[in-house]
């Protein structure tokens, strides 16, 4: 054994106490004795940023998670000294900083309230193994404490008692509590005592949270290397604190609006006659689809930016065939690239020095589809650019409208570990670095590099691109999926939490494997699970393909027919999915609500799973369960309407929903305004010239809006979009719908047909724009009347 000597175990060392202090503008820096220092910005009145290093000077500041665009600035900052601490104030915390032992504590500037405190506060073990520091900050957890977050993590909602790994894992038929998975996004929110918060640990290393799980009133989380690196962020409501996250590290620009509506994808469909054959049985059926996908089979030996000429003689005829159809054609490119001298991008990243390397020189070897492969390293802003340009031929020549990246944890076949070894090099934009700190961000460094050359060659169409891994502020470039999945029900209930934890993490748009990716669905769980699908910012099946054929007509004529019905109704509320997707990308509002962020002063909320708000106002429940005639469901406090019976409910309390096989709990909130375009085979398929708007009846005011541009292009950007507000007020004898428009974009349609719901009296007169109009000339039959979209007021009287 080897005592006393460096190589000893020192256990947890810790900052000891302050000895100077010094601001400059918002940044502050602290030093203890034993040459710590804590670098602390004040970025706004209620985000806090924590730096920490233990070698007296602070690496290179950089990160690929924030956001070039993150706003900044405060209206109130003070520091102040007393005899324990310094106090840092803004106009909505005070923070305070312990002199003998560097711990923080954080209240709330109005209440006083403790918000968040350290227990151990920041610490540290020397790791001799891996280099550098383990860094580990332990919180005291409050009383009654829940947390929200973590991106993709198969587990219940509220992440109390567990413990979490973020290192992007390539997990096939991953289960329930598999952790960790494909993604890292190391952001919570906690919530207690009414008040909510959130801490983005943003640091690319293997990193660890636990809730509570190792000991009760502890929450910690730790990394293994890199510094400790942290942001709080105060709400104290939740969607503020999910805003302001999304804030850091940014949103998509807006997808184009057919990547709202359906897509098929299988692995694989080839050739091409096979993939005619599943976009002719769509129109045939009539069943909505925009998109149609190719999995690795349609390239020539799994050959990225390769086509089969055995499969696909002739892609671009056939691109343009699918495209004459209503179809957009999105393709599989995967990080590894076939060694093979006779294979061009091979060649060109090899004679380029394109290609991640081991620390001693060699290559980065490692098998996957396509047998041995090199991998370039997109840390690298030429890699990227290089990257970017592959995508000429697909995009522009052929005409291919999105790209899907897989595989990029990265993941390798037949490893240890499944991916890179830990000494391969990584450029790191300039701060070289081995893979331990660049692994999970690799595959947004990846997804990026492709949404570029999208973007470049389809313009001045927008791109669309999905990808497997990621990491915070990977929701900039690209839209995402869960991965490998199972066809079972335990899984439809992990999609639904998956889907609602990535929006609570600033990911809104994702969504699942429709039907599971292993195994096969009967054709119950394959309705019930369309049916959750329709209800996700992303809307997918695909399947490996191994186990039997899952189209929405692989199953009985009854399934067939639900699948059509719910996609239907996707289609129906493209402009309401639409609008949740503006107030994304431009407020940063999460398109899913779970219950607990919706209204996180209902104790109820905290612990439920299964329900959720899409958008602001459609309450959603999948049933999770087979031979289901309904289920039992929270409906949040307020009024909602049951969208089908148009039935109206008095929420916070649990009740029953009678749901059979073509059904599903869904309500909408009283005194929504919900917008409704006709049903499409595929987007841009009708030019139309009404529009509906389903009003819902409330005896008090509520607020909608309905945003619309050209559905693709850039010109919104210049102004050239409509948004529309509806506030709407009603009371026992009149119900009035003041409209305020802004944007220079003129909708092709004229008039809006408005069906009134849920009125609680007879209406006798109607007044437009404050002049009485005969009912005869509104078409007033049965609570619906047909308008022009110009008026700005309507007062429905009984
Ligand atoms: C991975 C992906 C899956 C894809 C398959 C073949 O398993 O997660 O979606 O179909 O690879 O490319």
């Amino acid at each position: 054994m080897i005592l006393n000597t460096e190589l000893e175990y020192k256990g947890n060392l810790f900052p000891t106490n302050i000895i100077s202090y010094s601001k400059d503008v918002d940044i502050l820096h602290f030093t203890t004795e034993n040459n710590i220092i804590l670098q602390l910005t004040v970025l706004r009145d209620s985000v806090l940023r924590f730096r920490y290093t233990t070698v007296g000077k602070f690496d290179k500041d950089f990160s690929y998670a924030i956001d070039k665009d993150a706003s900044r600035g405060y209206n109130h900052l003070e520091i102040s000294e007393e005899k324990d601490n310094y106090l840092v104030t803004t106009a909505k915390l005070i923070c305070e900083i312990h002199k003998t032992d560097l711990r923080i504590s954080i209240y709330d500037a109005n209440d006083k309230s403790v918000i968040c405190e350290d227990e151990l506060g920041f610490h540290w073990e020397e790791s001799y193994h891996l280099g550098g520091d383990i860094v580990k900050m332990s919180k005291a957890s409050q009383t009654g404490e829940s947390f929200y977050g973590l991106g993709d993590k198969p587990q219940h909602i509220n992440l109390k008692g567990r413990r979490f790994e973020n290192w992007a894992t390539d997990s096939y038929a991953f289960g329930k509590d598999t952790d960790p998975i494909y993604k890292a996004i190391p952001f919570y929110t906690g919530l207690h005592n009414g008040k909510s918060y959130g801490i983005f640990f943003d640091n690319s290393f293997r990193t660890y949270f636990d809730f509570c799980h190792e000991r009760r009133n502890v929450t910690s989380f730790w990394a293994q290397g890199g510094e400790m690196n942290y942001y709080f962020i105060y709400g104290p409501k939740m969607q503020d604190v999910v805003t302001s996250y999304t804030d850091l590290t940014g949103t998509p620009e807006l997808p184009p609006l057919w990547a709202l509506g359906y897509h098929q994808c299988k692995w694989s469909y080839y050739p091409e006659n096979k993939v005619k054959e599943i976009t002719s049985k769509f129109r045939e059926l009539k069943i909505p689809c925009d998109a149609i996908y190719l999995d690795i089979d349609y390239m020539e030996g799994f050959r990225c930016f390769t086509w089969s000429k055995d499969y696909f003689p002739d892609p671009k005829r056939m691109v343009k065939e699918l495209a004459d159809d209503g179809f957009k054609t999105v393709v599989i490119i995967d990080p590894g690239i076939k060694i093979d001298k006779e294979y061009s991008v091979f060649k060109e990243g090899l004679e380029k020095d394109y290609f991640c390397k081991r620390a001693d020189g060699p290559y980065m070897k490692g098998k996957v589809w396509p047998g041995e492969c090199y991998f370039p390293d997109f840390t690298r802003r030429e890699v990227r650019e290089w990257w970017a340009g592959l995508f000429k031929e697909l995009i522009e020549d052929i005409g291919v409208k999105g790209v899907w990246n897989d595989m990029n944890e990265p993941a390798v076949m037949d490893v240890p570990g499944k991916t890179f070894p830990p000494d391969v090099r990584h450029d790191y934009d300039g701060n070289p670095c081995s893979h331990q700190k660049a692994h999970n961000i690799y595959g947004m460094q990846m997804a990026r590099a492709t949404y570029h050359g999208v973007k470049r060659f389809n313009y001045p169409k927008r791109p669309f691109v999905i990808t497997r891994s990621a990491y915070s502020g990977t929701q900039r470039y690209t839209s995402t999926w869960m991965g490998d999945n199972v066809a079972s029900w335990e899984h439809l209930q992990i999609a639904n939490i998956q889907a609602q934890r990535l929006a609570l993490s600033g990911f809104s748009f994702a969504g699942s494997d429709i039907g599971g990716f292993a195994e096969q669905p009967n054709g119950e769980l394959y309705a019930r699970w369309i049916q959750l699908g329709t209800f996700h910012p992303f809307c997918r099946t695909h399947s490996s393909g191994d186990h039997g054929d899952q189209e929405p007509w692989a199953f009985d004529e009854d399934i067939t027919d639900v699948v059509r019905k719910f996609i239907e109704i996707r289609y129906q509320l493209l402009p309401y999915l639409y609008t949740a997707f503006y107030q994304y990308t431009h407020e940063n509002v999460p398109i899913l609500k779970s219950l607990v962020l919706f209204d996180q002063e209902d104790p109820q909320t905290h612990y439920r799973t299964d329900e959720f708000v899409y958008g602001n106002q459609i309450l959603v429940c999948p049933i999770n369960e087979p031979n289901s005639k309904g289920r039992r469901m929270y409906i949040p406090r307020g009024e909602w309407y049951n969208f089908w019976t148009q039935e109206l409910v008095v929420g916070g309390r649990e009740t029953w929903v009678d749901s059979d096989l073509d059904d599903m709990p869904v309500f909408v909130k009283a005194g929504a305004v919900i917008p409704k375009y006709p049903i499409q085979q595929y987007v841009g398929e009708k030019t139309f010239d009404e529009v509906t708007l389903d009003v819902y009846y409330k005896n008090g005011k509520e607020d909608s809006e309905l945003y619309e541009d050209a559905n693709d292009g850039y010109d919104y950007t210049k102004g050239r979009y409509s948004l529309m507000k509806f506030n709407l007020a009603g009371n026992e004898e009149k119900l009035v719908i003041r409209i305020h428009k802004r944007g220079q974009y003129i909708t092709s349609y004229s008039n809006f047909k408005i069906n009134l719901i849920g009125l609680p009296f007879e209406v006798t007169s109607i007044k437009v724009d404050n002049e009485e109009v005969d009912l005869k000339d509104l078409k007033f039959n049965n609570n619906s009347l047909v308008l022009t979209k110009e008026f700005t007021n309507l007062q429905i009287i009984a």
